[in-house]
């Protein structure tokens, strides 16, 4: 086992006072990275239409036989860019908590008045959800009694006498048969609760027990909640809200790639078991579906592809083998597995203990980071980034006078290792392995979603719109387009296999991403917006 920190220190404090003899020495520099190490990361990226294939076909029986994906909602129409009203949004994600008030305008316009976001403090995660709630209840109350200290009397006193109605997005599996209504499934993303929860009933509880505690100067009103819904829906109804499809275009799917991922989809009724299909409610031909495509049935087309760095990072998770997909291509893993990737191939020329502490901590590498290298303009640059982050009191404006300083850890003979050029290229280089084949996974998983629902069979001469929300599509720089690059890759080459039909005109078929902007926090008032006007 590597030594600790507080043991490399001590340890190098007293070899480098004592002996002349034992002076500090470079440690072996690590090589370049020759083309075999990223090999097995790479291979995806030789086939990406044959792993939509097999997504597509690996979904349709997920569509038919799982009860923990492709779950059915409540919502069988996208919204027309015409509701309207005051809501109170709440969007739970796995990294952020956001509260809005929203007023929603029609004709596809709407204002955020009040919003609040915070980062969810880590032991709420694993702690009882109530204790969760009752935070999330103080939070709502924020939000609101700020909107209620900016606005006029008459608004103030609507708010208060008649309460505010909310939507609610919700980033984890739920079971539901109505919009206000959802049992929690298992969740991911460090989120531990054991049982499962009635999540309206944690709502209000937590909420009632703050309205017991609120004093007659700052009164707060009763909450009504009317929708709930995941964030992949959000983002599809928030982008439908705001784009509506024109002749040109289609809206057709939602997809989330940030800290998790998930995807939804108009789905046909008829392509559902008997078990899937609404049981009351308007008669209609399709439904959105929550894929939950990250979670363990969609395990089979990614199979080939799995490194031994994947499997050392499913073995830490809370959970083995519960989202082998999130597991590849979420904003939470992504800089684990750079971190994993980087560990083995150093420590094959560097001993594990000269290397840094947070190299060596399980995820001590933020996917930030990796974002930042690769946006660097040079290694120069990307150097200093890895400088500042792992060793920032030896960084690149300081290393030259503390390099003396700092020696040995086993032996008593090697200097600690740093960074360098080299070293810096390939963490670039690693870094890139691992958000490219992100990029081509989702690709692959899009396309592979669009042929459960038929969409690139039909509607051929339309553009397919995949709205999106989340940091690492919007954030990381060129995911989206890399991600957009293999989407078209895997359309043209289906075209060409006569797996979906071309354009009559001879143009390229298209399949492009949206943003949906603060997908969670629309898409949450859009949905109750429909469900106020009776249009889901
Ligand atoms: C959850 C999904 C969620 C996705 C993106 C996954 O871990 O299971 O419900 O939509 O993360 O937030």
């Amino acid at each position: 086992m590597a030594p600790s920190a507080a043991s490399n220190v001590s340890n190098s404090t007293s070899t480098s006072n004592t002996s002349k003899t034992n002076a500090a020495k470079p440690t072996t520099p690590i090589p370049p990275l020759e083309a075999g190490h990223l090999e097995r990361l790479e291979a995806p990226l030789a086939d990406v239409p044959g792993i939509a294939r097999a997504f597509e076909v690996i979904y349709h029986n997920l569509a038919l036989t799982a009860s923990d994906q492709f779950l059915p909602t409540p919502i069988r129409a996208l919204p027309t860019g015409e509701e309207k009203g005051r809501f109170l949004a709440l969007d739970l994600g796995g990294t952020n908590l956001r509260v809005a008030v929203v007023w929603l305008y029609g004709g596809s316009r709407l204002k955020v008045c009040t919003r609040g976001s915070w980062g969810i403090p880590q032991h709420f995660k694993t702690g009882a959800a109530e204790v969760l709630f009752r935070w999330v209840a103080d939070r709502i109350g924020d939000v609101v009694g700020e909107y209620l200290g900016d606005v006029g009397s008459e608004e103030r006193e609507r708010v208060l006498s008649e309460g505010m109605e909310l939507g609610v997005t919700f980033s984890f599996p739920m079971e539901q048969t109505a919009h206000d209504s959802a049992l929690l499934m298992p969740m991911g993303k460090g989120f531990t609760f054991t049982t499962t929860n009635d999540l309206p009933s944690l709502l209000k509880t937590a909420y009632d027990d703050l309205l017991s505690t609120t004093t007659p100067a700052y009164p707060l009103p009763k909450l009504d909640i009317l929708s709930i819904t995941n964030d992949s829906i959000s983002t599809l109804l928030s982008a439908a809200y705001l784009h509506h499809s024109t002749e040109d275009t289609r809206a057709v799917a939602g997809i989330i790639a940030g800290t998790g991922t998930n995807a939804t989809c108009l789905c046909p009724v008829s392509k559902l078991p008997v078990l899937k299909q609404p049981t009351s409610g308007p008669n209609t031909d399709a439904i959105l579906l929550n894929t939950e495509w990250s979670i363990r049935g969609t395990a089979p087309p990614l199979k080939p592809y799995i490194t031994t760095w994947d499997v050392q990072l499913d073995l830490e998770n809370e959970k083995p083998g519960f989202q082998p997909f999130e597991e590849m291509v979420g904003g939470r893993y992504l800089g684990e597995l750079v971190r994993l990737v980087c560990l083995d191939l150093f420590s094959s020329s560097v001993p594990k203990s000269q290397l840094p502490e947070k190299m060596k901590l399980p995820y001590g590498l933020d996917t930030k980071l990796c974002s930042d290298v690769e946006a660097s303009v040079n290694d120069d640059e990307a150097l200093s980034l890895l400088q500042d982050y792992f060793d920032p009191d030896t960084s690149s404006s300081t290393s030259s006078s503390t390099a003396t300083t700092t020696a040995a850890t086993t032996g008593g003979d090697l200097e600690e290792w740093k960074w360098d050029l080299p070293s810096a290229a390939s963490f670039r280089r690693i870094s890139a392995a691992v958000s490219t084949r992100a990029a081509a996974l989702i690709a692959a998983a899009t396309i592979g979603v669009l042929g459960v629902n038929d969409e690139l069979k039909c509607h051929v001469e339309k553009e397919v719109l995949v709205c999106y929300t989340g940091t690492v599509l919007e954030q990381y720089p060129t995911f989206r387009e890399r991600c957009e690059g293999f989407m078209m890759e895997v359309v043209e080459r289906w075209v060409v296999e006569g797996r979906i039909p071309p354009t009559s005109s001879g143009k390229r078929r298209a399949v492009r991403l949206v943003e949906a902007k603060d997908g969670g926090i629309v898409g949450a008032v859009v949905l109750a917006g429909m469900v106020k006007e009776g249009r889901t």
